[in-house]
């Protein structure tokens, strides 16, 4: 993917930073302003809406994403601080994952749900912190409106291939 803009300011200098990150397994190189946030990179220069905008403050997850390994809410990060880094969205996950989920009841609404499944995605990828975190407190970062979470912990645990529990 290839997505460059290039824009020059008044004073001759460059108004955005060209960046190259890995997306989704992909190469991106894109040009961006310095106060671009990766989810408006995401959705609306790179065709990925599946991010989704909750609060815009980092207190949802909806816009959750895994940059290098690690769930960060992409209506946080900078895009030009992803430069040389890897990126995954919820596009990166088969959709066969959400099953275990539309089984328990854990999407309603289904706006937090993108959030939910790349953070539970990562905790089915990195299942030992489970020895020293409960679901819920990994889960504490993903706000839903509608289940009240039973159902989305349930849904988990079945991902997991647990027995529930709640935990
Ligand atoms: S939209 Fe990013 S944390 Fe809510
Ligand atoms: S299903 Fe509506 S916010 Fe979670």
């Amino acid at each position: 993917m290839q997505h460059q803009a290039g824009n020059i300011s008044k004073t001759g200098r460059s108004a955005t930073i060209p960046i190259r990150f890995n997306l989704n397994g992909q190469k991106v190189e894109i040009a961006v302003d310095p106060t671009e946030r990766l989810l408006d990179t995401l959705r609306y220069r790179l065709n990925l809406p599946g991010t989704k905008e909750g609060c815009g403050e980092g207190e949802c997850g909806a816009c959750s994403v895994i940059i290098d390994g690690l769930p960060a809410n992409s209506c946080l990060v900078p895009t030009f601080q992803v430069r040389n880094r890897i990126v995954r969205t919820i596009e990166s996950i088969p959709a066969s994952s959400l099953q275990p989920m539309l089984e328990t009841g854990a999407t309603q609404c289904g706006a937090c749900t993108p959030g939910v499944v790349v953070t539970a995605n990562w905790i089915k990828e990195n299942s030992g912190v489970l020895a020293s975190h409960s679901m819920r407190a990994l889960m504490a970062g993903n706000l839903c409106r509608c289940t009240g979470y039973d159902g989305i912990i349930d849904g988990l645990e079945k991902w997991l291939g647990r027995d529930g529990g709640r935990s």
